[in-house]
């Protein structure tokens, strides 16, 4: 019998504890051994729960316990979790979480503590929710030059997303749709203004890289400032606007960022919608590669934390070999990357936005019209540099919007 401890009995602590309770065998047998619940720690009392029976205040208990062999940290936010998980690992307890702040921040500090005891420090459910993308990448694709990995990695953006698309609801309403459903964050920011998005392809990228991607360096916009006007135009461009985490190599610089881009229905990520999330890799060998599945909830995410405990348990004594050291990652300058454009002004008539300005400005556009849009003159841009393209709408004060329009 092998004992777990589980730090958090929120919606994925009391996930864990119930896929744990419903799959038992299952799981058993895939681990080689029984695993068995020692402890839950929570600051909360559950009276009227049995869970009541093994709940714990205090984290020392569980790190002063020898027989705990695996703790899963799903408690959240960086602090305590960072001091809880490197304190277990240097005990010599394995540990799984599904911590994105913590794992985005420390996880290159973490796994090598791991590998100095000879546990180790899992992390699949960090990305993607339920969905296997962390495990192929570190087992899988080994044999790639990975040049690309592009995701809508955010459940709650992207059920907000396909709402406002599909059914023109408004932004806050389906927000709260998403909260109750236990997608959201804390606080639903993170998720909105595409901070969680971030992390989750700073992660992906430090995997890739092998080094330390700071989500700070991170160009990061959200979804708060796109409209039902920008589907339509969207929907003119036979495409739809998803969130999009990506990491691409060009020329031997890599390039992060994470924003809403306009997406034509040939691309595999058009057909992602609702909660789910896709990961598209792109490997020199494997060519196009792409992970499908539920990005968020109780039970899709609490599955991807106890297959790292199953395979903690497998790896009993032994260190799974992970490339993610902690020297910085130096990325690409933004402002040299290029994308094309959707450009829509304001203007009362025709002449108000002025051709041979928008040609200086933006070089050769293609001027385009939305279905029930007026009072706007809109265009997309061929490929241009991010920094020229910034200095390029300056000049034109009545800009409402601009977004991405590619991949
Ligand atoms: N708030 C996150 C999402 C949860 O909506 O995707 C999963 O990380």
């Amino acid at each position: 019998m092998v004992n777990i401890a589980v730090l958090g009995y929120g919606t994925v602590g009391s996930g864990v504890v119930e896929v744990i309770r419903t799959n038992q065998a299952i799981i058993n047998k895939h681990a080689g051994d029984e695993v068995h619940i020692k402890y839950v720690l929570d600051l909360r009392e559950f009276e009227g729960d049995p869970i009541q029976e093994i709940l714990v205040h205090n984290f020392d208990v569980i790190l002063q316990d020898e027989d705990v062999k695996v703790v899963v940290e799903v408690m959240g936010g960086e602090e305590p979790a960072h001091r809880f998980v490197k304190q277990a690992l240097e005990a010599g307890k394995s540990v799984c979480t599904s911590n994105k702040e913590m794992v985005a921040k420390y996880g290159a500090e973490l796994i090598q503590v791991a590998k100095e005891h000879k546990v180790n420090f899992l992390y699949e459910a960090s990305v993607g929710g339920g969905i296997p993308i962390i495990r192929p990448l570190i087992s899988s694709l080994t044999c790639d030059d990975i040049t690309e990995v592009t995701g809508i990695l955010n459940g709650t953006t992207n059920y907000i997303l396909t709402k406002m698309r599909d059914e023109g609801s408004a932004f806050e309403e389906v927000l709260k749709e998403a909260q109750e459903k236990g997608y959201a964050e804390r606080n639903p920011e993170a998720d909105i203004e595409g901070y969680d998005a971030c992390r989750k392809i700073a992660i992906l990228t430090s995997l890739v890289c092998g080094r330390q991607v700071d989500y700070e360096d991170v160009h990061t916009e959200g979804i708060s400032q796109i409209t039902k006007t920008d589907f339509l135009y969207a929907k003119a461009l036979k495409g739809s606007i998803k969130l999009l985490g990506t990491y691409r190599r060009i020329e031997d610089k890599v390039y992060v960022m994470v924003a809403p881009f306009i997406i034509s229905e040939q691309h595999p990520l058009y057909h992602v919608n609702d909660v789910f999330n896709a990961i598209f890799v792109h490997g020199n060998m494997l060519d196009d590669a792409m992970f499908y599945g539920r990005g968020a909830g109780k039970l899709p995410t609490a599955s991807a934390v106890v297959s790292d405990v199953v395979d903690e348990v497998k790896h009993m004594g032994k260190n799974i070999m992970q490339i993610w050291e902690t020297g910085k990652l130096e990325l690409g300058n933004f402002d040299e990357w290029k994308h094309k454009f959707l450009v829509r002004i304001h203007s009362e008539d025709i002449d108000d936005v002025n051709m041979d300005d928008v040609k200086k400005a933006f070089g050769d556009v293609l001027y385009m019209k939305a279905d029930g849009v007026k009072n706007e003159t809109a265009f997309v841009t061929k490929p241009m540099e991010e920094g020229a393209f910034r200095e390029a709408v300056k000049q034109f004060p009545g800009v409402l919007s601009t977004i991405r329009v590619g991949f």
